[in-house]
């Protein structure tokens, strides 16, 4: 596995070095805005961003008009996604007019495309920085060229690489996202991923685990071990490593009462993951198992190897170890060759497994992915009438899911104000579902007791046990 090399993080670190100097001579210190599309694994980028962006000597605000730097970490999951770069993008021009000095940035899985990094250095002038997931960690070099007035375009591909020792700056405590590994080998055929994020490569567990301590140490609660396969963590190393055997050592880290993580990929859950998960009292009763489709013969098209019947089968040896279980997934809508038949069975699997939460979502043609090529066979208003269809059947399922905690009393891990309602705190139960409820802010971050008295699609409400 390819690890960058001391001197090339050395050669960085002068950088970040270089940047500082130039920062602490100025009255007033300088202000990043940063914005992230995407997965988890893509936030977990934008937190080093921001950690050598600090070490660098920058502040942070969230009003674009303030930025001295302005950098969008991209996703091209979707095409919604990137439209909605596109017309970031676009907005920065007058801003970039009225301050000469504003430096833009665009970086992530998007412009690690090469033509799309091209299309956005020819149609946006004004963009200073543009790199791909691969050159991360050569940020400061490329903001250090960017002040110096050089147009920085680092897009080159790669296979991917591990880069120990980025600064991270994360949201405060206690919520925690720790990557465990990186890239993706399955070239499922709709999705873009693999191109973008390079090879399955695993962390080695020291590191991973220097980094749990550390957090814990921070004040952090709860870790999210992130992934895009992380069934496959250790696949990679000779010595029999797995992700249950790093589970358990995570497990045994003090300070940390909830170890969460995204996303395992069903055709290779193992029962060693499925009975560490169902021993250990500290990693959350929840499972994010992405079933894309009902149907054997779209899954087969998919490249998912797994069919709707081996499926349902590790849904069900997850359930007799877990009965409490949380599960959700992600189903795709519409994929090439999809039929009504065909979307029967997803809504089939839909109510036999019954999950808490589904995110759905219509197929989005990838170019370069093999399913871009495929026949589609139903029209785009028929797709959105079956999407329409699965969600009217998820929210009444989600809907009595939650209704079964109403009277039970769940132990919550306070997170924060409620987005929605200023003077109400919400948190998560073990499961991972919302809780909001009124109490003092000073209960941010503690695990508290808390009565169900309300049930809602998406969230639950209730009250603090006295
Ligand atoms: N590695 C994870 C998910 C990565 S992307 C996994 O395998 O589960 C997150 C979700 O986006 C996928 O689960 C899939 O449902 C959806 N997705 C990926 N490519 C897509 C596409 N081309 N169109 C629509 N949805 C897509
Ligand atoms: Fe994409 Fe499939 Fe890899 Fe998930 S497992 S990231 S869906 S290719
Ligand atoms: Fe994540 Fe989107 Fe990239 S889902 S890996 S940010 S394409």
């Amino acid at each position: 596995m390819a690890v960058i090399s001391k001197e090339e993080i050395s050669l960085q670190k002068d950088f970040i070095n270089k940047i500082y100097d130039i920062n602490s001579r100025k009255d007033i210190k300088p202000l990043a805005f940063v914005e992230t599309y995407g997965c988890a694994q893509n936030f977990n980028d934008s937190e080093k961003i921001c950690g050598m962006l600090s070490d660098m000597g920058y502040g942070f605000t969230e009003d674009k008009l303030l930025a001295d730097i302005i950098i969008y970490n991209t996703c091209a999951v979707r095409e919604n996604a990137e439209k909605r770069v596109y017309g970031n993008i676009g907005a920065i021009k007058n801003i970039k007019k009225k301050k000469e000095n504003l430096l833009l940035g665009v970086c992530g899985c998007m412009v690690q495309q090469e033509a799309i990094a091209e299309n956005v250095k020819k149609r946006y002038p004004y963009v200073d920085m543009i790199f791909g997931t691969h050159a991360l960690y050569r940020f400061p070099e490329i903001l250090y060229n960017a002040l110096n007035e050089k147009r920085v375009f680092d897009v080159e591909n790669s296979d991917g690489a591990i880069c120990e020792d980025i600064s991270c700056h994360r949201d405060a405590p206690p919520l925690a996202k720790i990557p465990i590994m990186y890239g993706c080998n399955n070239f499922c055929t709709y999705c873009i991923v693999p191109y973008v994020r390079g090879r399955e490569r695993s962390r080695k567990m020291e590191n991973i685990l220097a980094e749990v301590r550390q957090v814990a140490d921070e004040g952090y609660k709860e870790v999210m071990l992130l992934g895009q396969n992380v069934n496959s963590y250790g696949n990679d190393f000779e010595d029999g490593t797995t992700f249950a055997s790093l589970l358990k050592e995570v497990c045994k880290i003090d300070g940390i009462e909830r170890v969460r993580f995204m996303t395992s990929h069903p055709k290779d859950i193992s029962d060693e993951l499925i009975s560490v998960m169902a021993s250990e009292e500290k990693i959350c009763k929840q499972l994010h198992l992405p079933v894309q489709c009902g149907s054997s013969r779209v899954l087969k098209l998919m490249n998912r190897k797994y069919t709707k019947e081996q499926y349902l089968e590790t849904i069900q040896k997850v359930r007799e170890k877990m009965p409490e279980i949380v599960l959700t997934t992600d189903i795709i809508v519409g994929f090439p060759g999809e039929t009504n038949e065909d979307f029967e069975e997803t809504i089939d699997v839909l109510k036999k497994v019954r999950y808490d939460t589904i995110f759905s979502f219509i197929y989005s043609k990838r170019g370069g992915t093999p399913a871009a090529t495929m026949e589609d066979c139903l029209t785009d208003e028929e797709k959105h009438k079956n999407f329409d269809r699965l969600l009217e059947v998820q929210n009444q399922i989600s809907k009595e899911k939650n209704d079964e905690y109403l009277g039970k009393i769940e132990k919550i891990l306070v997170e924060g104000e409620s987005k929605t309602n200023p003077d109400t705190l919400s948190g998560r139960t073990d499961g991972g579902k919302i809780v909001n409820f009124k109490g003092d802010a000073s209960l941010i971050g503690k695990i508290i007791d808390v009565k169900i008295t309300k049930t809602q699609t998406w969230s639950l409400s209730g009250e603090m046990e006295k």
